[in-house]
């Protein structure tokens, strides 16, 4: 898979007219939705129009990440010429970049695209590693393909719209990569004050998160095996995600990981011998900065069907990434129910 490059910028305009400057193209389109376009748009409208960029907004939210958007841009782009040196630029959070990733990649066999993530979630983990797809018969990210943009332009800038819980969804995925890294990067993160954010901080916080990423997507791009330690927290707190949204008490993505860390940080003690301490260490932030999403002895059998039907099992068996130390990566783990349920007791009781 092709590398994709990383622009952090400090000055959007300049930064957005280089990363256009090395990309070859005969028209420019630029996906938005209905949020970005009004908050986000309008610091890269300067460039755009210069550059005479058509826009194309859809219904924001993950509802719409679906195969009814994706024909109405497949249609826009047809019917405004778009070609197969066109360039998409994808204005967005995940939703947006995923969406607009496989828009890019199917239109005429594939045409070019940048991804601008405008939520701290999408920057350090959708827009970054090269999948894309839409969302298929009630099932996240059914239909999709592997396939990197050329341009990831992260701007804090868009970051400072965040209300508190988007900017710590985000932050959630950039514990994950702390965790899956190395000491220092994990005590990096910790000591950040979520409260008072320094952006610049974050920034540069964030700089670390995505090359962390980047390395294990560069080691291993189409997940056969590294590629898998980014799943860490994932299998419990896509279950935690899913349960919530059934009961119809929505919880952002990022919170569901930071309780997934929780419990998959216990089996990791269990299994593989994380360290006990810094299981505590990680909870005591983890309680303080997300709270709990309460879930009582009545709810674990249903959580324990959201995780056998995680995509990333194998033969019914489940699939967990666990640690041995922060950094010490141990993919394909398992667990059977009685561990589980423990390890949900631990995640109640702590
Ligand atoms: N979101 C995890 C990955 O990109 O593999």
């Amino acid at each position: 898979m092709k590398k994709q490059q990383i622009v952090v910028s400090k000055d959007l305009e300049a930064a957005l007219n280089e990363a256009l400057a090395t990309c070859d193209y005969d028209k420019l389109f630029i996906l938005t939705d209905e949020v970005t376009v009004l908050l986000c748009y309008p610091l890269i409208e300067k460039v755009a129009s210069e550059k005479k960029a058509e826009v194309i907004t859809i219904a924001s939210g993950d509802i719409h990440k679906d195969i009814i958007s994706a024909t109405q841009i497949w249609k826009y782009l047809s019917a405004h010429g778009a070609t197969r040196k066109s360039l998409l630029v994808n204005l967005g959070g995940g939703m947006v970049t995923d969406m607009g990733g496989f828009i890019a990649s199917t239109f005429k066999r594939g045409l070019p695209y940048m991804n601008i993530p405008t939520t701290l979630l999408g920057a350090v983990d959708a827009a970054v590693g090269g999948k894309t797809g839409i969302n298929f018969n009630g099932l996240k990210n059914e239909v999709g393909v592997f396939n990197p943009s050329e341009v990831v332009l992260i701007d804090s800038t868009f970051f400072k719209s965040l209300d508190d819980r988007n900017l710590r969804s985000g932050y959630a995925e950039m514990l994950k990569h702390g965790l899956i890294s190395n000491e220092k990067n994990w005590i990096d993160l910790l000591s950040f004050d979520l409260e008072n954010v320094d952006y610049d901080k974050l920034q540069d916080l964030l700089v670390t998160s995505v090359k962390i990423k980047e390395d294990v997507v560069t080691e291993d791009p189409y997940e056969k095996g590294i590629r898998k330690a980014l799943n860490l927290g994932h299998t419990v707190g896509h279950a935690f995600e899913s349960f919530s949204f059934e009961k119809d008490e929505p919880i952002l993505h990022g919170y569901a990981v930071a309780y997934g860390l929780i419990c998959e940080l216990y089996l990791s003690s269990v299994i593989t011998g994380f360290p006990v301490d810094k299981l505590r260490q990680t909870v005591r932030f983890i309680r303080e900065q997300y709270g709990i999403y309460p879930i009582t002895c009545k709810d674990y059998e249903k959580l324990y069907e959201w995780m056998k039907h995680d995509k990333k099992n194998e033969s019914g068996v489940i699939n967990f990434t666990l640690l041995s130390d922060i950094g010490q990566i141990k993919i394909n783990q398992t667990a059977d129910q009685q561990l589980i349920f423990e390890m949900l007791d631990f995640y109640q009781d702590n």
